[in-house]
C-alpha cells in the first residue's frame, strides 16, 4: 500500500512561486526505508536527513555533543558492515538540541554513489535473506485463490513463451494487434471469472479495515507483482501523478489498444483492460444520455462535467453527431490541466469545423470551488445536464450529499444530473480495483447511491446501471 493524495486534496490551479533550493532528504525514505548508521567518535548514530551538503544526526541518549573537536571521520554502517567513510565537520552544538549537523569535508560527495554502496551492503545483510512471513491472518481460502490466479497467468505466459515469442520480433503491427486481441478474446470469460470470484472472497471483509490490510498486502505482494509488468496495471497501481485515475489511465481503457514491449505483457495488458471494462461502459452511459440531449427545445444545450478527465464522452458524442442546427456549450471541470488541454483538443478535433455553435471550455479547479459562497461558478448559466463520472467514488457520502445537491443547484428546470459510481456487486471491479490496485474508492450499495441526492428538493430521483452491472448511474431530475 502506497501513500497517495486524495482527491480533495488535489487543488488544481493554484498561485505558485518558483523557488530552488537546495533539499534536504529525510533518510527513511532516500534508503528504501533502510537508512545506514553513522559512526562517529566511536558512537552510533541515527541518520534523520541527508543532503549534497551534509547529514543531520540524532544524537543518542545521555550523550553530550558539546565540546567535542570539530574535524572528524564519519563512517556510513548497513546492519555493522562499513561502506562509506568521509571526513566531516561537526556544527557548533547548543546542549538543548537533539541532533547534531555534519557538513561534509570533501569535495564530490554523491548521494547516488551513498545509496549505491548502501544498497550492495543491504543485500549482503540479513535483511536480504529474511525468512518469509506466514501471513496467518489470510483465511487459506484467499491464499488458495490467489495461486490459482497466478497460475492462470503462468499457464498463459508458458503458452505465449512457447508458440508466440520465438516469431513475435517479426510480427507486422496488424500481427501484433491480432495477436493481443485473440488473447484477450480466449481469456475473457476466465479472467472475469476469476474477478468476480475475488469480489466475492473480499466482499464480506468490506467493512473490515484490519482484514482488508491483511489481505491487501498479501494481493499485492503475490498478484500485484505480475500484473505490474503489463502497463495499464502498473500506472494504475503506481500511480505516478501523485493520484489514481489520471487522465492517461482512462485513455489506455477507452483506446483499448495492445500496449507493451512484448506479447506477455500486451497481454497483461489486456486483462487490465477487460477488468477496466465497466469504465468505457459508464462513458458509453452517458455519451448515449448526451444523445439523447436533443429534444428540439432549446437552441443551445448547456452540458457540464464534473472531474471530465478527458470527457472521451464528449468527444465521442461529437464524432457521432452532424446535425447543424442546435448548439451545445461544454464545460469540463478538473484540477489536471493536462486532462483537460488533452479533452478540448480531442473534442476540437471530432468537430467539423462548420460547427461554430459549439463550444467547449475547461475550468481548471477543484468541485471543492463550487462549494465555497462567492463560488466562481455563480456566473455559469444553469445546466442541460451535469454528470460526474469516477469522481464521487472518491468522497464521503457526507460530502457526496453537498456537492449533489450544488449540482442540483447548477440545474435548469427540467434539467438532469448523472452520477456514476462504482458499485459493490459481485460482478464490479472490488477486488481488481482496491485489492490488486490499491485503488480505494466508495463501492457503493444502491441505497447509498439514494442518499446521495438526499438534499435535492423537489427531483426526481432514480438509480441505473451501465451494462457491465459495475456501476451505478444516479439520476436526478429537476422539475420542469
Ligand atoms: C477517475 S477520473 C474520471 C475521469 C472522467 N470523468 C472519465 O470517466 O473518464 C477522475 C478525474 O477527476 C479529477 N479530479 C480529481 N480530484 C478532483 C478535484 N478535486 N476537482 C476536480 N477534478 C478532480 C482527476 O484529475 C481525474 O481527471
Amino acid at each position: 500500500m502506497q501513500s497517495v493524495k486524495h482527491y480533495q486534496e488535489l487543488k488544481g490551479a493554484e498561485a505558485s512561486g518558483i523557488r530552488v533550493t537546495f533539499a534536504s532528504k529525510d533518510a527513511l525514505e532516500f534508503f528504501n526505508n533502510h537508512p545506514p548508521s553513522a559512526l562517529l567518535l566511536g558512537v552510533n548514530f541515527d541518520i534523520k536527513e541527508i543532503s549534497l551538503t551534509g547529514l543531520v544526526l540524532e544524537i543518542p541518549e545521555r550523550v553530550s555533543m558539546t565540546d567535542v573537536p570539530g574535524s572528524q571521520i564519519l563512517t556510513l554502517l548497513q546492519k555493522g558492515t562499513a561502506f562509506y567513510q568521509c571526513p566531516v565537520i561537526l556544527q557548533p552544538q547548543q546542549s538543548s538540541t537533539k541532533t547534531l549537523t555534519v557538513l561534509y569535508d570533501e569535495k564530490g560527495v554523491d548521494l547516488e554513489v551513498i545509496a549505491r554502496k548502501n544498497a550492495a551492503a543491504l543485500a549482503v545483510s540479513e535483511t536480504a535473506t529474511r525468512k518469509p512471513a506466514v501471513t496467518y491472518s489470510v483465511p487459506a481460502e484467499y491464499k488458495i485463490y490467489c495461486t490459482e490466479v497466478l497460475d492462470f497467468l503462468s499457464d498463459r505466459r508458458t503458452f505465449i513463451e512457447r508458440n508466440i515469442t520465438p516469431y513475435e520480433d517479426y510480427f507486422t503491427l496488424e500481427e501484433t494487434e491480432s495477436v493481443a486481441e485473440g488473447l484477450e478474446q480466449t481469456s475473457l470469460t476466465a479472467w472475469q471469472q476469476l474477478c468476480f470470484q475475488g469480489n466475492e472472497l473480499v466482499l464480506p471483509h468490506k467493512g473490515d479495515a484490519e482484514a482488508r490490510k491483511d489481505l491487501k498486502s498479501f494481493t499485492e505482494k503475490l498478484v500485484t507483482y505480475e500484473l505490474v509488468k503489463g502497463l495499464n496495471w502498473n500506472r494504475s497501481y503506481f500511480k505516478p501523478m501523485g493520484y489514481p485515475g489520471d487522465f492517461k489511465i482512462m485513455n489506455y481503457m477507452y483506446d483499448h489498444r495492445p500496449e507493451g514491449t512484448d506479447t506477455y505483457s500486451r497481454y497483461l495488458h489486456m486483462l487490465g483492460l477487460i477488468s477496466g471494462g465497466p469504465i468505457v461502459s459508464r462513458m458509453e452511459y452517458i455519451s448515449r444520455y448526451l444523445k439523447e440531449l436533443n429534444d428540439g427545445s432549446e437552441s443551445m444545450y448547456h452540458v457540464m462535467s464534473i472531474g471530465s478527465g478527458p470527457a472521451r464522452e464528449v468527444q465521442r458524442f461529437l464524432e457521432d453527431t452532424y446535425e447543424a442546427g442546435e448548439g451545445y456549450s461544454f464545460t469540463l471541470v478538473d484540477q489536471e490541466k493536462d486532462a483537460l488541454d488533452y479533452a478540448i483538443n480531442a473534442a476540437y478535433r471530432s468537430l467539423a469545423p462548420s460547427r461554430s455553435n459549439v463550444i467547449v471550455s475547461g475550468m481548471h479547479t477543484s468541485f471543492t470551488e463550487m462549494l465555497r459562497p462567492m463560488s466562481t461558478f455563480r456566473h455559469i448559466p444553469q445546466q442541460d445536464l451535469i454528470y460526474s463520472a469516477g469522481l464521487l467514488d472518491y468522497l464521503s457520502p457526507n460530502m457526496c450529499r453537498n456537492l449533489t445537491r450544488k449540482l442540483y443547484e447548477h440545474l435548469k428546470p427540467g434539467g438532469t444530473l448523472l452520477v456514476g459510481n462504482v458499485n459493490d456487486a459481485p460482478m464490479g471491479t472490488y477486488w481488481s480495483m482496491e485489492y490488486v490496485l490499491d485503488w480505494t474508492l466508495f463501492f457503493r450499495s444502491e441505497d447509498e447511491m439514494f442518499d446521495m441526492a438526499a438534499g435535492c428538493q423537489g427531483a426526481d430521483v432514480s438509480v441505473d446501471m451501465d451494462e457491465n452491472g459495475a456501476v451505478y448511474m444516479l439520476k436526478v431530475v429537476k422539475q420542469a
